[in-house]
């Protein structure tokens, strides 16, 4: 298993919930997570392995690895934040992003547990940003057309 790079089609489409929450859901949330820890990233969705299934992981400083299967987002904040943010697709770059400050989402464990979230801050930003993958969107979707292009061409000069 191996992390796909900015230019992948996998990148760019819809995933479909996950059908039974089994032990090759588990095993496959732990190998995300390895992987992201690997990356030194802080969050790892199954689109950017080419697994195109709604699920994702995130592990932010001062909190524990987190699962999350078939999320679906309540309530997000009105009030926004600006954060640099990054993505293992798209190693060596970095721009501000504006998200929602808060959000609240319902999804499921590896166990098959269903749980609420509520959160705020670096968290809520990774879960926003790995919901994101499900949906076939990356953060530089989010950037002006100048700013994106201007990360894009940076991201190419780096490979
Ligand atoms: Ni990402």
């Amino acid at each position: 298993m191996e992390i796909l790079l900015l230019g992948n089609e996998a990148l760019k489409q819809k995933a479909v919930p996950v059908k039974n929450i089994t032990a090759e859901t588990a095993r496959l949330a732990d190998q995300l997570i390895d992987l992201m820890h690997k990356g030194k990233g802080i969050g790892l969705a199954g689109p950017q392995v080419g697994v195109m299934e709604r699920i994702f992981v995130t592990h932010v400083t001062g909190d524990e690895p987190r699962v999350f299967i078939n999320p679906s987002i309540l309530e997000t904040s009105e009030q926004t934040s600006k954060y640099e943010e990054g993505c293992l697709s798209i190693p060596g770059v970095w721009a501000d992003v504006v998200r929602p400050e808060k959000v609240k989402l319902q999804a499921w464990n590896e166990k098959g547990r269903a749980f609420t979230l509520e959160t705020s801050g670096i968290l809520a930003r990774a879960v926003l940003h790995e919901y994101d993958h499900l949906e076939g969107v990356l953060f530089i979707d989010r950037l002006s057309e100048p700013k994106r292009n201007r990360v894009v061409a940076k991201y190419k000069r780096r490979r």
